[in-house]
């Protein structure tokens, strides 16, 4: 792929004398790729039906003469007031029945008939319009599909598609009483016309009819994005499709959506002004959300915004230090980005993102931001272009499921207790160990992944069961922990055997009771060392596992907390309680002892290390995430490829790109 850097642009934002200026500024940066026109329906569409693509058209073409192709948002995240005012029954209904209005963006229902008409006018004259561009090389579908809608929409055509959607899955109402187990208060329906969305209710709302919705809404979004990929596939074949997400944002399934697209899209802001730590970031988690997106296609992805500057809307973040714009951008590389787009080329002097600040400030000037970044793209475009289309060797894997995720959320047991911290968990303790770690799904081939780490397998159904027993059977090492097998998949309690259900025999014990540690912290020994645990306590009969560690306190210490069990070929680990991250270290070298995981490297703290492998050469990226210098000790066999010579010093906030052609975690390497 020719493109390497690339900007979000906004041309509708600034006179058009400065369009040539821009352009030649982005491509002395070494900007190859701009995305546009994702909010500016109202621009290109001033009535209905009414086309004025003119300053669009013009745009393209003063990016083309500096060698700048783009990528094309449809505005679909904005529809315009003249549609508002048409039909006002677009604006969405939250789950108190309030509908919300124009004024921000994401005001539209994606259900509703006339919007998905007023969509279709504007998608399809879009696409038409621009089918022979040979500049415009790629489209977005609206904009972080699924954001502002935590609460959204309850509307009435929300509800008459979700009652289509159970008649589609369900075909009779005694089936759906069936699943949602509406024996309970009396909720038995007679009829589909009875059912509502799940809006607030004065008490709890049922658990099986929440876990469909929150279905239903993913379904309902990947609907609203198949409804555009199909117009745009028609009308303008022969251009790329991909979509901005979210890391573990929840509203949509990304592997399904990933389905639909050619390749995938993240959006990336560490030092974001909404992140928990504000005077630092978790590079962890940041880790963690690229590698989720590069696991939705289990291949390279574009990062489509990119922090490149300091983040706020009415509140800010910290300004990022030198060097960490770089860093950030590099540390999406390294987790298998083939290309890095800077959101957005210049801070917005109007509108509700005037604080979320782009690579040129709002007087246009370049500052230090500008001066960093193209130092950067100097530095890193010749290896950016070595490693594109490479993937990290199958070493860890954890099995993530929206699904699952969905029910920890309706049920979260202990009010602490998050499906993404969960996952994160067991991900930073490898990551700690720079162990690689790809997400895998249900219904993906799981061989291959030396370590399959299943976290809340709450709903569990024969199926999966019998997969996981088939894994383990054939070697594969694979970890459950508490809560697993408790319901079946329409979130009802399985009442046929003992818990994990269906996987009791694999794990070779039963959990006979448990205990939410509600204000409370427990303790595990392991060893001649205790460990803090926190959340949930399983008290657990072993029949064939080995306990490894064992309750420290309450009236059941000196039982097992952490067992093992011999499977087959391989063996089921099991964790009947929460691990804080010292249990979570002392589980991974058990890992690395036991099931062939292996560290890319020895680091100290903040020093991250990554892999992508391609053609027999594996290309490592040594990421300093702290503030001071740290040094590491690099194997002779790894060659430096970046232009920073062959020190093992990193500086602050500083890398290393290296390549090694054999040795460990390339193809010539036996155990893989
Ligand atoms: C992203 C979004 C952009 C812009 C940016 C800064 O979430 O896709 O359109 O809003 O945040 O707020
Ligand atoms: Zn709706």
């Amino acid at each position: 792929m020719k493109y390497l850097f690339g900007t979000d642009y906004y041309p509708e934002h600034w006179p058009r004398d400065r369009w040539a200026i821009d352009a030649r500024m982005m491509r002395e940066m070494g900007i190859s790729i701009v995305r546009m026109a994702e909010f500016s329906w109202a621009k290109w569409e001033p009535a209905e039906g009414v086309f004025h693509f003119e300053d669009l058209d013009e745009a393209i073409e003063i990016l083309a003469k500096e060698g700048i192709d783009c990528i094309l948002g449809t505005p679909t995240a904005a529809p315009p007031a003249w549609i508002i005012q048409k039909n006002p029954e677009i604006q969405p209904v939250d789950s108190h029945g309030h509908r919300l209005h124009f004024g921000g963006r994401h005001h539209d229902c994606q259900s509703n008939l006339a919007y998905r008409e007023h969509s279709r006018r504007f998608v399809t004259a879009f696409a038409r319009h621009y089918a022979d561009n040979p500049h415009v090389v790629g489209w977005q579908i609206d904009n972080e599909l699924g954001n502002s809608h935590g609460d959204l929409c309850f509307c009435p055509s929300c509800e008459d598609r979700f009652r289509q959607w159970l008649k589609d899955k369900y075909g009779t109402i005694e089936q759906v009483n069936k699943a949602w187990g509406t024996a309970f208060w009396s909720q038995d329906y007679s009829d589909f016309s009875q059912i509502t969305a799940p809006k607030d209710t004065v008490t709890g709302h049922n658990p099986s009819q929440q876990l469909d919705w929150k279905r239903f809404c993913s379904d309902l979004v990947l609907d609203f994005h198949r409804f555009q990929a199909d117009i745009l596939r028609k009308e303008a074949p022969n251009k790329f499709i991909t979509h901005n997400m979210m890391g573990f944002s929840d509203k949509v399934d990304y592997f399904k959506l990933t389905e639909q697209l050619d390749f995938a899209s993240q959006d990336q802001y560490p030092g974001g002004h909404f992140q928990p730590e504000h005077n630092g970031y978790r590079a962890d988690e940041q880790a963690g959300a690229l590698d989720l997106i590069r696991s939705a296609g289990h291949k390279p992805f574009w990062v489509m915004e990119q922090q490149s500057g300091i983040t706020g809307w009415e509140i800010l973040g910290r300004t990022p230090r030198p060097g960490q714009l770089g860093l950030w951008a590099l540390q999406g590389i390294a987790h298998g980005a083939d290309a890095i787009v800077f959101f957005r080329w210049r801070s917005c002097t109007m509108g509700t993102e005037q604080y979320w600040h782009g690579i040129l400030p709002h007087h246009g000037v370049p500052g230090r931001y500008y001066q960093e970044l193209k130092q950067f793209i100097a530095d890193t475009g010749s290896i950016l272009e070595q490693v594109q289309g490479s993937v990290p060797a199958k070493e860890a894997a954890i099995l993530f499921s929206y699904d699952q995720e969905y029910a920890m959320a309706i049920q979260p047991h202990h009010p602490d207790l998050k499906y993404q911290s969960h996952v994160m968990r067991y991900y930073s303790a490898l990551h700690r160990r720079n162990i690689p770690v790809e997400f895998v799904r249900e219904e993906d081939d799981w061989s291959g992944w030396k370590l399959l780490i299943a976290p809340f397998q709450f709903l569990m159904s024969m199926s999966l069961a019998d997969k996981m027993r088939a894994y383990v059977r054939q070697g594969g090492r694979l970890v459950l922990d508490f809560r697993c097998g408790v319901k079946d998949t329409h979130n009802i309690a399985i009442m046929t055997d003992n818990l994990p259900c269906y996987v009791s025999d694999l794990c070779g014990l039963k959990v006979v009771e448990y205990d939410c540690l509600r204000d409370t912290d427990g303790a595990v020994s392991w060893g001649n060392q205790n460990y803090p645990i926190e959340f949930w306590n399983d008290i657990i009969q072993t029949d064939t596992a080995m306990p490894l560690a064992l309750y420290a306190r309450e009236f059941y210490a000196g039982t097992p907390a952490i067992t093992v069990n011999q499977y087959g070929e391989g063996s089921v680990y099991y964790i009947g309680t929460g691990m804080k991250p010292e249990l979570a270290d002392r589980m991974v070298q058990e890992w690395i002892d036991h099931c062939g995981i292996r560290p890319l490297l020895e680091t100290p703290h903040g020093v991250e290390v990554t892999h992508r492998k391609k053609n027999g050469s594996t290309y490592i990226f040594v990421l300093n995430h702290n503030a001071e210098e740290r040094v590491i000790e690099a194997p002779e066999s790894w060659q430096p490829i970046d232009s920073k010579g062959k020190g093992t010093d990193i500086p602050a906030y500083g890398y290393r790109v290296y390549i090694l052609t054999c040795g460990l975690y390339t193809d010539t390497d036996s155990k893989l």
